[in-house]
């Protein structure tokens, strides 16, 4: 069904042009990751991994941030820019991790650990934030569990991978939260292995919210943005890319010459597209801007709470995380 706000869109317009004279008129900034459809990624002012993203959030002059991404990822720059107008093209845009990680059950699961430090990834809602001591991302992960004492036990949520992930790279033992990202835990192994028969020229390259199974067959791990980086930099041409298809975009344009194959999901679908993500459309885009809706609004309080370990992460990874 056509929800009606994208039926007042006349097809005759030009969406690339209202966007950018909504962002002058409005002193908007467009921030989009790398999972959102390639137009969106086209009219975005800054792209980058969820670190990065934050890191644009806080640092922006505009007066209006236009968020093209999922909705954690827009109530975190809210958190930061409390003044600032946050838009979200579509409120519905969630996350797997965020919603299988209930605020109650997350608050009694660190209740019964009261001696944990609380590190949870940046999927997640604001109340989970707010519980957390200190938040992480995939690229600043493992850096930020590396300067927590040794004696000093801790508490991962919610993406059971990324934790997984992070306790090899350091040899830390942490208590997991059982979550999992609905994209990067489709990804099949089987298949994977026969891609690489195919081209065995070809380097895989990995999300760490990927399943063990999936990431003993990578080359090189790291988030969104350090995926995109290794393939600018890397001699090889062709790279099975094992994250949301949506990157390849880019990595196509920073490296038009060589050849990206989007890793198989376990099934017939295109599972490895982000179902959250891909509900932000270019339409949508424009009409949040004109109708300066949807906007996050935030519980002061939660805001408050949420924002001390955000802004610890952001000290924590200052020094270390490019
Ligand atoms: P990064 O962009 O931090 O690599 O995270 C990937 C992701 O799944 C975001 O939802
Ligand atoms: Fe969440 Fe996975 Fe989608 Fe990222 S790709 S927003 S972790 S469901």
């Amino acid at each position: 069904m056509v929800s009606p706000a994208i039926s007042t869109v006349s097809p005759s317009l030009n969406l690339f042009q209202e966007i950018s004279r909504l962002k002058r008129e409005m002193n908007a900034v467009i921030l989009a990751h790398y999972y959102q459809e390639p137009d969106i990624q086209d009219i975005a002012d800054y792209m980058g991994d969820s670190l990065g993203l934050a890191r644009q959030a806080a640092d922006t002059s505009a007066d209006v941030i236009v968020f093209c991404g999922v909705h954690f990822m827009a109530e975190t720059a809210k958190i930061l820019n409390p003044t600032k107008q946050v838009l979200l093209p579509d409120l519905e845009a969630g996350c797997s991790l965020a919603e299988g990680c209930p605020e109650d059950q997350f608050a009694a699961f660190c209740q019964q650990h009261p001696d944990h430090i609380v590190i949870s990834y940046i999927n997640c809602t604001a109340g989970v934030k707010a519980l957390s001591d200190i938040i992480c991302t995939s690229s600043n992960a493992v850096a930020i569990v590396n300067q927590i004492p040794k004696d000093k036990p801790i508490i991962f949520g919610p993406d059971k991978n990324l934790g997984r992930y992070v306790m090899q790279q350091t040899g830390r033992d942490m208590l997991l939260w059982p979550g999992a990202c609905i994209v990067h835990e489709m990804f099949s192994e089987k298949k994977l292995v026969q891609l690489k028969m195919q081209y065995p020229e070809a380097e895989v390259i990995a999300h760490p919210e990927c399943e063990e199974p999936v990431l003993k067959h990578a080359d090189f791990i790291a988030s969104t943005t350090g995926l995109l980086r290794y393939t600018q930099r890397s001699d090889n041409r062709t790279f099975i890319v094992v994250t949301e298809a949506g990157i390849i975009h880019q990595m196509e344009k920073a490296s038009p010459h060589k050849k990206f194959i989007p890793a198989p999901p376990d099934n017939q679908c295109a599972c490895n597209e982000c179902p959250f993500m891909r509900l932000n459309t270019l339409e949508k885009v424009y009409l949040c801007m004109k109708n300066r809706s949807p906007e996050i609004v935030m519980d002061e309080a939660i805001r408050l709470k949420a924002l001390a370990p955000i802004q610890k992460m952001l000290e924590m990874s200052l020094l270390t995380v490019a």
